[in-house]
């Protein structure tokens, strides 16, 4: 992305939360301005959950960076236990507004603050599209913020577009992450279970679909 779209759409390397509010505050319960609304759970993780065991017992979920809040419903769906957040107000307040009848709990909250109530607690951790969403600077942060909130023989599954390119700031949103995001999340206590890729990118070389477990 050039530096005028960035700037048209107000992205700020030291407030890189700020756009997204604006975004969604813009949008309306069908999602309209947003690019990366599907109004649907995601197609790679709809497919993938689909194919995984029906739970034996309750499980907690965590989505991180929940968006519109689809991917969350399906968790509640599938027999989760769901807390959902996103970084934006008017996110969360049109999750509640599209989704008046769930128990998910649709949360405001920032992934590079963390929260440290969160620690180790949720059995399934989903994260889509959320740290490419942020600049290169935060992606040591981000990624132990997500590794903390799972739970001891808990999973997270990440789904993100990758790139061979160095990440710099002046090439994104989306600043598309490097395959290393895989020794990162095992060097915050995660281990990697299995790895499925695919070319149907939008703007990257490889989407992952990565599974790793505490
Ligand atoms: C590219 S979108 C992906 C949304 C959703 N996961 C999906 O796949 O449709 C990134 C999401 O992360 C949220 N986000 C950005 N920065 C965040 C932060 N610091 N903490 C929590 N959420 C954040 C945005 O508001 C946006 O909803």
């Amino acid at each position: 992305m050039n530096k005028e779209l960035r700037d048209k759409l107000g992205v700020n390397e030291n407030n890189p939360n700020d756009w997204f509010e604006t975004l969604y505050s813009e949008s309306n319960d069908s999602g309209s301005g947003v690019p990366w609304a599907n109004m649907a759970p995601h197609p790679i993780f709809k497919n993938w959950i689909d194919q995984s065991s029906p739970l034996k017992k309750e499980q907690t979920a965590l989505v991180i960076g929940c968006g519109l809040g689809d991917d969350a419903i399906e968790l509640e769906a599938k027999g989760y236990n769901v807390t959902a957040f996103d970084v934006s107000e008017s996110a969360i307040e049109l999750c509640k507004k599209r989704f008046p009848n769930s128990k998910v709990k649709f949360i405001t909250a920032d992934l590079i603050e963390g929260i440290t109530e969160w620690r180790h607690k949720f059995d399934f951790v989903l994260e889509i599209f959320t740290i490419q969403a942020l600049p290169p600077k935060y992606e040591a942060i981000l990624i132990k913020n997500v590794a903390d909130f799972v739970a001891e023989n808990g999973k997270l599954i990440v789904i993100t577009e990758v790139q061979t390119q160095k990440r710099i700031y002046e090439n994104g949103p989306p600043w598309l992450i490097n395959a290393d995001y895989i020794n990162s999340f095992e060097q915050n206590g995660l281990k990697l279970i299995s790895n499925t890729t695919n070319n149907e990118t939008e703007v990257g070389e490889e989407i992952h679909l990565s599974v790793f477990k505490r």
